[in-house]
């Protein structure tokens, strides 16, 4: 998640808490001794580590699927396949003994000739290069890197922690050309990853990139009220996914802190106080309404412009996760990152068709939008035309309710008196198993209702059909001591269906009070005899960042030997730059970077 604008501040004036931390759950020693108990309890999954164990009654029938499906797991998800570390507050990418990374890009290095790869990296996705023809090819492909947020003071040299001095327009220009997302071909070559100067597809997009419209809001008063009929650039490009036809869906999370939000004191006055003072360069001031979109982009195409959809919603989005339903449809799930808002999906008109791509990409462009109702475990349609509720509560339009996204869905329900949509604990990514289809969402935490540790929610579509508008849902995992993570963010499942989960607690807190125990923000995986159903299984933990950094966007080449990692913000917490808190990756100041794990069977 992006650093507030100004929380340097806050933090100098935050309390201290003197409070002395449960020991978090030794993943390491605890992995050691259930290697103890033989190898026969591995194979048989009978030792209850991996089985999951600790189950309450409740979760009596997920036990007993957990159970069955445990036996027809395959056997390489059956033991671990590394040492896990135990947490470490180290300024260093700490991997398993065995496995190494390679630094492919760092914030700085040229992308073009003329353009840089830009700053905070986060979602990662790999493209085989001969994926448009069904290829594999887990050795030379294009990635995708999106660009989260600036920090100014490496970005810009605005070094002013309270934002209440101007920046100039080389300042705000600086910063527009940090976000978005980069793309470049990559190569395997003598068992290590390198970037590929010079490739055809390689390229920048960032704010200042035109991009078009598609959906209700596309051509609408609500998207143009400000006067400006063309939409310039992507920004806070927080997580994503890609589709089956081999495009990026890259997502604007928190745009509010760029040109504002929509309201009457934008583009003048109080907005200023919670942006990256953007506003100040006047000439380059842009509507809010036109950020906040999920955006497609095409890697392949390197003269296609990216398009804004907007039938899946205005709202600080972090992430999509795809399902293609039985009868063809798209199902995309996306959620809104803020405390006490909600999850949301799209569901397509038009039907996937394997040998049609161009027809693909046109599939969301037209379709239906639904809010998670976890309290009768429903989807309810944000659809203007047959549900009055939206007029009722001065809605003027669809394009209206999309613009409008978090408002419409907050509506209250005059059945229910209870929001349309479930007010959640700040969801992060969302990820589909890729052999049960239920739907992962990492809710990382909510400090407004004491969840300081955040969860991970698992809903199942009624019949396993991702287009029905019913559900029901459970907790999959609690962060905690007693795992040994917390404040879960991205999430990604290998090849062997194991559960990754990289965590996100902030950079003021990490090390700090309830925190300490956690130590840096790490990689953590669940195996994937948990797959079934355990919850509160164990965790071990795979990776740790370096100092105040947050691993991000995890991604796997299909063979599964190479997982990708955008190590974000290092030394976020950095007063000056002669002595930055973090060193990674050269020893000097800290560059966000992503790597090329390598070192899997
Ligand atoms: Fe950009 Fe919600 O993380
Ligand atoms: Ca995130
Ligand atoms: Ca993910």
């Amino acid at each position: 998640m992006a650093k507030k604008p100004g929380a340097q501040q806050i933090k100098k004036e935050k309390r201290d808490l003197h409070i002395e931390p449960a020991p978090a759950r030794m993943s390491r020693r605890r992995f050691l001794t259930y290697l103890g108990t033989g190898s026969v309890a591995l194979v048989a999954g009978s030792s209850g580590v991996l089985a999951g164990c600790g189950k309450s009654e409740e979760e009596g029938a997920a036990s007993e699927r957990s159970s069955k499906e445990a036996a027809q797991a395959p056997a390489s998800g059956e033991e671990l396949f590394f040492e896990p570390i135990d947490p470490t507050d180290a300024d260093e990418l700490v991997l398993p003994e065995g496995f190494k990374y390679d630094v492919i890009r760092k914030w700085g290095d040229p992308v073009t000739p003329d353009r840089d790869y830009g700053y905070n990296n986060d979602f990662v996705a790999y493209f085989p290069i001969d994926s448009l023809e069904g290829g594999e090819n887990s050795e030379d492909g294009l990635l995708w890197v999106n660009h989260e947020y600036p920090i100014a003071l490496f970005v810009s040299n605005y070094t002013n922690p309270d934002y209440d001095t101007k920046k100039t327009p080389e300042q705000i220009s600086k910063e527009k050309a940090s976000t978005g997302g980069s793309i470049f071909r990559v190569k395997k070559e003598g068992g290590v990853w390198k970037f590929a100067e010079s490739d055809e597809y390689n390229r920048r997009i960032d704010a200042t990139t035109p991009m078009e419209v598609t959906g209700p809001a596309a051509g609408s008063e609500e998207m143009y009220m400000r006067g400006k009929t063309e939409v310039i650039g992507t920004l806070d490009n927080c997580a994503g996914g890609v589709t089956p036809w081999n495009t990026v869906l890259t997502c604007e999370e928190n745009f509010q802190y760029y040109y504002g939000e929509s309201s009457e004191e934008v583009p003048k006055g109080d907005a200023l106080a919670e942006t990256y003072r953007w506003l100040d360069d006047p000439a380059g001031v842009q509507p809010p309404e036109h950020y906040g979109w999920v955006v497609e982009v095409d890697p392949f195409d390197k003269n296609s412009r990216p398009r804004k959809h907007t039938w899946l919603g205005r709202i600080r989005h972090e992430c999509v996760a795809m399902r293609i339903s039985d009868s063809g449809r798209i199902v995309a799930y996306t959620g809104h990152d803020e405390e006490d808002e909600r999850i949301y999906k799209f569901v397509s008109t038009g039907k996937y068709d394997a040998d049609n791509r161009e027809a693909n990409t046109q599939l969301f462009t037209d379709g239906m939008l639904y809010v998670a109702d976890f309290a009768t475990g429903r989807w309810v349609a944000l659809d203007y035309e047959n549900n009055p509720l939206f007029k009722d509560n001065g809605f003027k339009s669809q394009a209206d309710v999309l613009v409008r996204t978090p408002e419409a869905a907050a509506i209250e329900d005059p059945e229910t008196e209870l929001p349309i949509g479930t007010p959640m604990d700040r969801c992060e990514d969302i990820e589909v198993h890729p052999e049960t289809g239920q739907v992962y969402c990492a809710l990382t935490n909510n400090e407004l209702h004491g969840n300081f540790y955040g969860q991970i929610l698992r809903i199942t579509e009624a019949g396993n059909d991702p287009e029905a508008t019913e559900f029901s849902y459970e907790v999959f995992a609690a962060g905690g001591p007693q795992t040994g993570f917390a404040s879960p963010d991205n999430l990604a499942f290998d090849q062997a269906g194991n559960l990754w989960v990289v965590t996100d607690i902030s950079s003021d807190t990490l090390n700090d009070g309830i925190y300490k125990t956690f130590k840096n923000n790490g990689a953590f995986v669940m195996p994937s005899r948990l797959k079934g159903g355990a919850s509160g299984g164990d965790v071990f933990q795979f990776a740790s960042g370096p100092v105040q950094s947050e691993l991000t966007g995890p991604y796997f080449t299909p063979d599964g030997k190479t997982l990708f990692l955008s190590v974000q913000h290092p030394g976020e917490e950095s007063e000056d730059e002669e002595n930055p808190t973090s060193t990674w990756p050269d020893g000097d100041i800290p560059r966000p970077a992503v790597v090329a794990i390598t070192g899997f069977a």
